[in-house]
């Protein structure tokens, strides 16, 4: 049975992700701040789903997710889903408070690259496979986007340059596109005219069934090719 760790998976893409690959038989752990919305979405998960509440820029909790992959006898799949917009209202980068930042980057860089670390040999072991949730804010220059897009250009590139030097991993790194999530709400978006993230989670699968070769997608594009 296939193994998979993903961050941020109480609500939004991580949780429609999690569904799909329970719905594939894969063994789930999964994590999110809020322990009671957490246990809720291990619960609807299945038995066997093993949910650990923290925060991924939390050392400790990285280390209780890093025990609970060797409990589970080894991995094959590692999602950085959970991220944070940062300073909301999102203000222009004249503004951008440089402490929040810190912060961001915290959590949407140095969190899923200190968790890689941490599973990468029992990636290696398996031939297993890395995905980076970024977004079209890594690429595109939208006002007051700039403190967050950073932060996922920052992991995109990351993800490119692990891609080179772990040949016998697949990494990829998506953007999912808009979703109507609490996250894109909590941007000021208008979240419900954006489609569920089911329809992200369905296009991410595509990534786990035909393993392309890693590199960056968009989860538009592999909805497309379905
Ligand atoms: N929504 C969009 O339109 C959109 C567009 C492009 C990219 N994305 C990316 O897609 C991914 C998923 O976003 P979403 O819209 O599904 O967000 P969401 O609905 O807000 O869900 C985020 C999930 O991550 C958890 N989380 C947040 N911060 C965390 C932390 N520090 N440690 C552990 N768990 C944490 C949340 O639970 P707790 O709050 O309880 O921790 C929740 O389970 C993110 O990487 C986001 O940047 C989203």
């Amino acid at each position: 049975m296939k193994t998979a760790l993903i961050t941020g998976a109480s609500r939004g893409l991580g949780r429609a992700l999690a569904r799909e690959l329970a719905r594939d038989g894969w063994t789930l752990i999964i994590d999110a701040r809020d322990a009671v919305a957490l246990r809720s979405a291990a619960a609807d998960l299945g038995r066997g789903t093993v949910g650990i509440a923290g925060d991924v820029a939390d050392a400790g909790h990285r280390a209780a997710l890093a025990a609970a992959v060797a409990d589970a006898g080894g991995l094959d799949l590692l999602v950085n889903n959970a991220s944070t917009l940062g300073t909301t209202p999102m203000p222009r980068l004249a503004e951008q408070p440089v402490q929040d930042l810190a912060e961001t980057f915290a959590t949407n860089v140095l969190a899923p690259l200190a968790l890689i670390q941490a599973v990468l040999p029992s990636l290696r072991e398996r031939g297993g496979a890395i995905l980076n949730i970024t977004s079209d804010a890594a690429v595109e220059g939208y006002e007051t986007w700039g403190g967050y897009g950073a932060s996922k250009a920052a992991l995109e590139q990351l993800s490119n340059v692990l891609a080179a030097e772990e040949p016998g991993l697949a990494v990829w790194w998506a953007d999912p596109g808009e979703m109507r999530t609490d996250m894109l709400r909590a941007a000021g978006e208008d979240a419900d005219a954006a489609p569920p993230p089911e329809e992200a989670a369905a296009a991410l699968r595509r990534l786990v069934i035909d393993r392309p070769p890693s590199g960056r997608h968009r989860a538009a594009d592999l909805a497309g090719a379905r």
